[in-house]
């Protein structure tokens, strides 16, 4: 995200706009926490994950007084137009906040889960699966020297990306995700078929939002189906967002800050800023929240060929 404001900031000042930092999000716009921005304020964060001008849930946003008091807010301060980098809840209050005081409004998809629709890819992402392969990489080595199976649980909410690229990039046996149906006997006659293909350890990738649950739970549903296997769990968490951002992302984020701005200052609004076959693409918010990006269901079926 820090590669995307510093992008943001710079691309407006290049144009000649005044730019102000929006802090924690539309909880920052209602209490009035603005921070005027020039150039220099972007220096030095390209590397550096999360992001300097903060992120928060808003509760109050989502009421019309929320909103009237940051319409108040954002007036007084001369604001005329706004990009938001964010996932479904942005994009939805930003619409509203539009429709209602006809303040423009630019988005940029920022989450790791991969899962909105009218970009290949989100802000975050690509780092966190590469987090995730570094771990994957570091039980494997664990695994392999006890003859161990292990169960690693990755974030995504109810979307499968992180634990798809993750578990083909990290060479797992078993990528279980929300989008699938997990059944526990085939993941077990599975892993005994590994067993008579002679692999000594193994690793299933979980998807938090797995419909048979998290790791622990299918870890424990395994383990009561067949106590042979010497079993353990880690679930990876929050280091998945954070920690310096990969080329990939930085990349992202300067390209669609730009993008996203430039189009603002066009009189644009209403669009997300996306890429698609390595082209920006914009997709109105109402498209890019309403429906999730499809799973890649080929790239699941390689990962299972390359799993014997
Ligand atoms: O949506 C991004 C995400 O990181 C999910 O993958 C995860 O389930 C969730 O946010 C965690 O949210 P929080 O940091 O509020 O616990």
């Amino acid at each position: 995200m820090n590669a995307c404001v510093r992008a943001v900031v710079r691309t407006g000042i290049f144009h000649g706009a005044k730019i102000t930092g929006l802090m924690r999000g539309f909880q920052g716009m209602i209490e009035g926490d603005f921070i005027s921005m020039n150039a220099r304020s972007v220096s030095n964060i390209i590397h550096r994950g999360g992001t300097i001008l903060k992120s928060a849930r808003s509760n109050d946003f989502m009421s019309k007084e929320g909103r009237k008091a940051a319409f108040d807010v954002i007036s007084k301060q001369g604001i005329e137009g706004l990009v938001a980098i964010g996932g479904d809840g942005t994009f939805r209050g930003a619409t509203i906040f539009s429709e209602e005081y006809g303040i423009p409004f630019m988005g940029i998809p920022g989450t790791i889960d991969n899962d909105l629709f009218g970009t290949d890819f989100t802000l975050g992402f690509d780092t966190a699966v590469n987090t995730a392969v570094d771990a994957i990489d570091k039980i494997r080595d664990t695994a392999a020297s006890h003859d161990r199976l292990f169960f690693i649980e990755v974030m995504g909410r109810d979307a499968g990306y992180i634990a798809l690229w993750a578990g083909m990039a990290g060479g797992a046996e078993a990528i279980l995700l929300p989008e699938e149906k997990t059944n526990v006997e085939s993941l077990l006659a599975l892993l005994r078929k590994g067993e008579q293909n002679l692999k000594t350890s193994s690793i299933v990738i979980v998807c938090e939002g797995d419909d048979a649950g998290g790791a622990t739970e299918i870890a424990r549903q395994v383990k009561a189906l067949d106590d042979s296997f010497d079993t353990r769990v880690t679930i990876l968490g929050h280091v998945q967002r954070g920690g310096s951002p990969s080329a990939f992302d930085r990349i992202l984020g300067s390209k669609l800050g730009v993008a996203a701005t430039e189009a603002l200052l066009k009189g644009e609004h209403g669009k997300m800023a996306g890429i698609f076959n390595n082209k920006i693409s914009f997709t109105e918010f109402s498209k890019a929240t309403k429906q999730h990006a499809p799973l890649d269901r080929e790239m699941l079926r390689y990962s299972k060929i390359l799993a014997i």
